[in-house]
This record gives structure tokens, C-alpha cells and sequence, in this order.
């Protein structure tokens, strides 16, 4: 079974090639897009790395010709532009990747018969609810950033797999597991928010869960992320901890006290409820603290 992953080169992107049993080469990076003829990995899959100078998901005749070549029998759709705050500033490129770059590869892929996967956020939601969000209430975004993305989701074909996470974390990405560990690393106090809450996931967890979701060809939205909730000051308490740092350095403060104020704003409460996933037997993903220990580890105190 092919299956070709977009975004490979992202935080994501290379935990879901590693955990399709592939690799995602440095240097040379147009070798990522490794054509027919490339070996078999162990599992039975071949795994198709595609990063973003290989195939830029925007480009809507490169996505068709590359899909049309490859043939994959699936594909995991990771490629987006990211930048939460920079995607305020220029909508139409959020829009030109997020949504349309969703649309085309929802469109080469039906034309391949391939399978959809396609990763999206927890900032589809606008955060009021008092409860986790399930993946039948309804997203309603704050952003530019969130509303790209839900665009993205609304060009998805009915059997597509979307996949909602949060609060990514990974070995290979900037993330706030990284930069806690890097302001922890200097002097002085730690300010983090204590008004927003979500559920840090690990990508190595979620990489994982997107390998079973995406070779069973689950069809509709799943949740899918590490299980727990925190806010981002709790979350950077734990980091410093675990780390071997004093966690007490780190001080609360509220959202509308972030000086110079974040240009997107942010849910308050993005915690996904992973009800898709239970209601249909698929085990959860390890607690947020169990991810973090793990990539403590692999990072090492200082990141
Ligand atoms: N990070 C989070 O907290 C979070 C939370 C919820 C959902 N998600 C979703 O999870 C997925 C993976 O996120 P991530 O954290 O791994 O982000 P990431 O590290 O920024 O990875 C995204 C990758 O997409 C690539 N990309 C950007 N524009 C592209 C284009 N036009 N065509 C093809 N590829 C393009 C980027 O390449 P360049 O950097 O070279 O441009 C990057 O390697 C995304 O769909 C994101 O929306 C992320």
C-alpha cells in the first residue's frame, strides 16, 4: 500500500513518515518525493515523503501530476501553513494553502481513487464551551489561521479521515516544549497563561493513531489527541520539572496581559473530547504528562 504524506518536512510530517516506516532525507530535499520503484519498507507500506519543496500542496497542477504518477492508495494530507499570528496578516495566503491546497489534494486524490487524510486543529472552535469540544459540535473559528483550516475540512469528500488535533509537540519542530526549555536554559521569571486551556499532544502519539485511522480508511472527523487538559502555564510548569528546572520561576498571567498582544486570538477552551475514536474501539492516546516525559527525554534539558 502507497501512501503519500504532504507536509513531510514539518513536525508532523516526519513522525508520520517515521512511523509509516520511512524516512525523510536531509539535503537534497526534491529526493524526498521518492517516485514508483522506491522499496517496500518491513510493514508493507511504501511511503511516499513529500515535503514542501518537493510538492507545495497550493501548486494545483504539480499536486495533480504528482498524485497522478504515484498512484498512491492513500494520502495524509500534514502540509499547511502554520503561523497562527502570520496568517492574520495575509488571509489570501492562508486561504491559497489551507483551503484551496485542500481542495486539490481532495481533487487528485479522488482521481487516483486514494483515501483522504486530513490533519486539522482545535482551533476550529471558538472556545466558549464549558465542556470538551466532540466532533459533531459546531466549529465556529476565531482566526484566519482556523478558519483556512476549516475551509480545508469543508473540502473534504464525504469518506475522507479528518483528523482535529492540538497543541502539537514533536523532536523535530518548534514547539513550546522547545522554547520552555530554551527560556528555562536563562534567567529570570516565566510568564505563561493560565487562560487557555487544550491538550499538548505528542506527534510520535498522534503519528501513531493517524497510521491506524488512515490504513483502516476510517471515514469522518476524529478528535485525536494525548488524553488530559492543561493551560499553557501548567503545561510549562511541567516541562521545567521534568526537566530538572524550578517550576516555581513560572508565573501565571491572562491573555489580554500578553504584551505586545498575539495578532490571532486563541480559543479559551480547546480541549477535544477523542468520542469518535472511543465509540468506535480505538484505544486513546497516553495521558499529555506520559508524552511529555518522553520527549523530555529525547530533547534533553536544554533543547
Ligand atoms: N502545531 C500545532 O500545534 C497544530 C495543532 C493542531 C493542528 N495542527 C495541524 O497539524 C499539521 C502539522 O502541523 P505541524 O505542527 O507539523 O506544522 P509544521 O511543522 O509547520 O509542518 C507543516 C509543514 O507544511 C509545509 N507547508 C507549508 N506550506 C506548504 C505548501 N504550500 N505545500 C506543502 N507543504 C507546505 C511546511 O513547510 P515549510 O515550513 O518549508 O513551509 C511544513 O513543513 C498541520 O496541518 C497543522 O495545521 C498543528
Amino acid at each position: 500500500m502507497r501512501v503519500l504524506v504532504t507536509g513531510a518536512g514539518g513536525q508532523l510530517g516526519r513522525d508520520l513518515v517515521a512511523a509509516l516506516g520511512g524516512s525523510v532525507p536531509e539535503g537534497g530535499r526534491r529526493r524526498a518525493l521518492r517516485g514508483p520503484g522506491a522499496p517496500l519498507v518491513p510493514s508493507g507500506l511504501d511511503v511516499v515523503a513529500a515535503d514542501h519543496a518537493a510538492l507545495a500542496v497550493d501548486d494545483r497542477t504539480a499536486v495533480l501530476g504528482a498524485l497522478d504518477a504515484l498512484r498512491p492508495a492513500v494520502v495524509v494530507h500534514a502540509g499547511a501553513w502554520t503561523d497562527v499570528d502570520a496568517c492574520e496578516a495575509d488571509p489570501d495566503r492562508a486561504f491559497r494553502v489551507n483551503a484551496m491546497g485542500t481542495r486539490h489534494v481532495a481533487e487528485a486524490a479522488a482521481r487516483v481513487g486514494a483515501h483522504l487524510v486530513y490533519v486539522s486543529t482545535d482551533y476550529v472552535f471558538d472556545g466558549t464551551s464549558h465542556r470538551p469540544y466532540v466532533e459533531w459540535d459546531h466549529p465556529n473559528p476565531l482566526s484566519v489561521y482556523g478558519r483556512s483550516k476549516y475551509g480545508g475540512e469543508l473540502e473534504c469528500p464525504p469518506g475522507a479521515t479528518v483528523v482535529r488535533t492540538s497543541w502539537l509537540c514533536g523532536a523535530h519542530g518548534a514547539n513550546m516544549v522547545r522554547t520552555a526549555l530554551r527560556l528555562a536554559a536563562a534567567r529570570g521569571p516565566l510568564r505563561f497563561v493560565d487562560d487557555q486551556h487544550g491538550s499538548p499532544t505528542f506527534t510520535a502519539d498522534l503519528a501513531a493513531a493517524i497510521v491506524t485511522l488512515a490504513t483502516d480508511r476510517l471515514p469522518g472527523v476524529f478528535h485525536v489527541t494525548n488524553a488530559g487538559a492543561t493551560t499553557w502555564f501548567g503545561f510549562v510548569r511541567a516541562v521545567l520539572e521534568l526537566a530538572g528546572h524550578d517550576p516555581g520561576r513560572v508565573e501565571p498571567i491572562a491573555t489580554a496581559e500578553l504584551r505586545p498582544p498575539r495578532p490571532a486570538p486563541r480559543p479559551a477552551n480547546s480541549v477535544l473530547d477523542n468520542a469518535a475514536l472511543r465509540l468506535a474501539g480505538i484505544p486513546p492516546l497516553p495521558d499529555w504528562r506520559d508524552g511529555l516525559e518522553r520527549l523530555v527525554r529525547v530533547l534533553g534539558p536544554r533543547a
